[in-house]
């Protein structure tokens, strides 16, 4: 039985996702054992409560806390569920290769410092992107850096604010999330980050086609020209 302990700062809706996949049999022969919060009053921690998981609230710059409660725990990997904060350094060098984090946008745009919650949906608007997306990745030093896993291209569409895209996002985090936790927990991490997957949901493909369709027409010529095929 694989051990998790899944860290976060909020509302908890991907934590909530580990959980089912766990429950529904999705992700077997795991358990979400521990959930840390790096603040108090949080909805994640109801959820944890609902669902009998322990819970604790740590400071974020705790590391010795934070080693007590993973250690306590026997914990074998880590899952950063929305969690807004860098985890120390030890920590990330105990559980080396054993760190998901899950980042609303494809990394490596709107990602590193001052990127978290609307402000990277916010961002991604203000550039003019025609799509933005959800990156699972391995955990290293700095902020949203480390070998992509898994990614999802969601289409920003027209009318969207940043709260509807978010929406839209989030969904597609839940889902990416739950495979690259699976594959931590299957030991299968190293295929993913050799041939990470990109994911497209059925309802986003005829936006993303038309948009590769229109870019097509304009840098056809040299996409040909460079890998010789389409
Ligand atoms: C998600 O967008 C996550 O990627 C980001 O913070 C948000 C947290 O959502 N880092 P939730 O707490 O899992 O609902």
């Amino acid at each position: 039985m694989y051990r998790l302990a899944v860290l976060i700062s909020g509302n908890g809706s991907n934590l909530q996702a580990v959980i089912d996949a766990v429950s529904d049999g999705t992700i077997p022969n795991a358990k979400v054992e521990l959930v840390i919060s790096s603040r108090e009053g949080v909805y994640g921690l109801e959820r944890a409560k609902k669902h009998g998981i322990t819970s604790n609230v740590i400071d974020r710059h705790d590391s010795k806390k934070q080693f007590e409660a993973l250690e306590d725990h026997k914990i074998d990997g880590i899952v950063l569920a929305g969690y807004l904060s860098l985890l120390p350094p030890d920590v990330i060098k105990k559980y080396n290769r054993r760190i998901i984090n899950i980042h609303p946008a494809l990394l490596p745009m709107f990602g590193g410092k001052g990127f978290y919650g609307i402000r990277v949906h916010q961002a991604a608007l203000t550039a003019g992107v025609k799509f933005t997306g959800a990156t699972a990745h391995l955990v290293e030093l700095d902020y949203d850096t480390g070998d992509t896993l898994i990614r999802s291209v969601v289409p920003v569409l027209e009318g969207d604010t940043a709260e509807i895209l978010q929406k839209r996002v989030l969904e597609a985090e839940h889902k990416i999330l739950v495979h690259a936790v699976k594959a931590l927990t299957e030991n299968k991490i190293d295929e993913l980050v050799k041939k990470p997957i990109t994911l497209i949901r059925e309802e986003d493909k005829e936006s993303i086609i038309e948009f590769a369709q229109g870019f097509n027409k304009l840098y056809g010529a040299l996409t040909e020209a460079d890998n010789g095929e389409l």
